[in-house]
């Protein structure tokens, strides 16, 4: 059988996409794009500067900087090898990334710095509603401020942003400070010795952070573990003097922007480079992943990249994760249509794409279709929620004229070409342009004959 008919016989199976990879679409698509939309007004608003890092590092910056025994390092990364033979990893997240950035680029003349960004993330994680092994975050940090200011800022800047959202109700901040390097080793040694004589007890997982990463434990979301942790020693008996008044700072610049918010002191976050401040803003209407945006404080983070000791702080949201909370208050559509454009012929088809162009470019939302007659043209203008119809047919076209149909009300009326994308459709609307009643009076008729005579010169 010659190949070609062998092809017709069996069509080739069309390749699946990539299990937790999304195709975004229509509302999803347009509260994608709202969330990415404020969150770029926002940011300027406290001036931000945006930055644009490369979706692949190498496996160190990552491996290095968010710690060997997080899940996201151990088991999560898209890591792989180049032609060259160089462990490349596709980010899992920004924060490492821009710290790399931050050393090779000599952005520490800049500091401190704040940059904002977004883009596709990758974490081989088990999918589900609101987590995805390629997901999405915008993302705010402020490197080289040490300053509890800096912090305030970012979560001022964060609260803010779900309320213009409009998505803040049930979200809650979560606070918690992780204390500074020696605070949060001393809690650390101290959950050992706790969790460790309970240890037959704990889940199997728990068990094993106990070692590795016993901050994680309190995390731990089996039920089995739940009677240990509510009693595991808190951060605060372990916060030195510094810790406790960089704290009181953040809290009371929280309360003097008026941001509320929760102390959670079992608060830890899945990244190991957090110091003093960790936050999360969680909510309970995305079922098990209800972390919209999570953050804190990184002093180390830098040096382990081979820098110098920079303060820094910063936040991360997942886009799908807001989008779903966007998407469920049913305040994004997609843009409503102005005009539909309706040429009848094909000698028409020129004049209404100059007609679209001109009223484009006034600023109006305008859709010619491509093909159908005029019943089935005007039917899906009227579908489509769209307030006028332009109408160019043989007749009109011999005259210089289109027809104008208000669809609501079904008044139409035939105007000079040169009327459209001058002055808004309404005031044109039902208006027959023949001698002004009074001239010098009629504001419609000067703009249109004043700009028809500058067209002429
Ligand atoms: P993170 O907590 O790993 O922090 O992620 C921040 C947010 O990204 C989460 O709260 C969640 O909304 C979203 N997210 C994370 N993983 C997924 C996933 N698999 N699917 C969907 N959404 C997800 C960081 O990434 C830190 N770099 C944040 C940061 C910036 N800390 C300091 N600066």
């Amino acid at each position: 059988m010659p190949l070609s008919a062998l092809a017709m016989s069996t069509p080739p199976k069309t390749p699946d996409a990539i299990r937790g990879t999304q195709d975004i679409f229509g509302a999803e698509a347009e509260a994608f794009a709202h969330v990415v939309e404020t969150f770029e007004r926002v940011r300027k608003l406290y001036r931000f500067r945006r930055a644009e890092m490369p979706v692949f590092e190498k496996t160190a910056v990552f491996s290095r900087s968010l710690g060997e025994t997080t899940d996201v390092v151990s088991k999560e990364m898209y890591s792989f090898e180049d032609r060259g033979g160089e462990s490349l990893t596709l980010r899992p997240e920004f924060t490492a990334g821009i710290a790399r950035a931050y050393l090779t680029n000599g952005w520490q003349q800049h500091a401190p710095l704040k940059l904002a960004t977004h883009g596709p993330l990758f974490r081989y994680e088990r999918p589900q509603k609101g987590r995805y092994r390629q997901f999405h975050q915008i993302n705010a940090e402020i490197l080289g401020a040490g300053e509890p200011q800096a912090d305030v800022e970012l979560l001022v800047m964060a609260d803010q942003l779900l309320k213009e959202l409009g998505v803040a109700d049930g979200v809650s901040l979560h606070l918690n400070t992780l204390g500074d390097a020696p605070s949060r080793e001393a809690w650390r040694v101290a959950l050992i010795d706790y969790f460790r004589d309970h240890r037959e007890s704990l889940s199997e997982d728990s068990q094993e952070r106990l070692e590795r990463n016993p901050l994680r434990i309190l995390d731990s979301k089996d039920p089995r573990d739940k009677p240990f942790t509510e009693g595991a020693p808190k951060i605060d008996d372990y916060l030195s003097d510094e810790a406790q008044d960089f704290f009181g700072k953040v809290t009371q610049g929280l309360e003097a922007a008026g941001v509320a918010f929760a102390r959670a002191p079992a608060l830890v976050r899945g990244l190991d480079y957090y110091r003093h401040t960790a936050f999360e803003f969680v909510t309970d209407r995305l079922g098990a992943q209800g972390t919209v945006l999570g953050g804190g404080r990184y002093d180390g983070l830098i040096e382990t990249l081979g820098g110098p000791h920079t303060p820094a702080v910063g936040w991360a949201a997942g886009i799908e994760r807001l989008a779903m909370l966007v998407g469920a208050g049913g305040n994004v559509a997609e843009g409503k249509l102005d005009t539909a454009i309706i040429p009848l012929g094909e000698a028409a088809e020129k004049a209404c794409i100059a007609l679209a162009a001109a009223l484009r470019r006034f600023g109006l939302v305008v859709e010619m279709s491509f093909r159908g007659n005029m019943k089935k043209r005007l039917g899906r203008a009227n579908e489509s929620g769209a307030e006028y119809a332009i109408i160019i047919g043989d007749n009109e076209l011999a005259a210089g004229k289109a027809l104008l149909r208000n669809l609501n009300t079904g008044v139409q009326t035939a105007q000079p070409i040169t009327h459209f994308g001058k002055v808004p459709l309404s005031l044109l609307d039902g208006v027959e342009f023949g001698e002004p009643p009074d001239p010098g009076t009629n504001q419609v008729f000067d703009i249109l004959t004043n700009s028809g005579k500058k067209d002429d010169s």
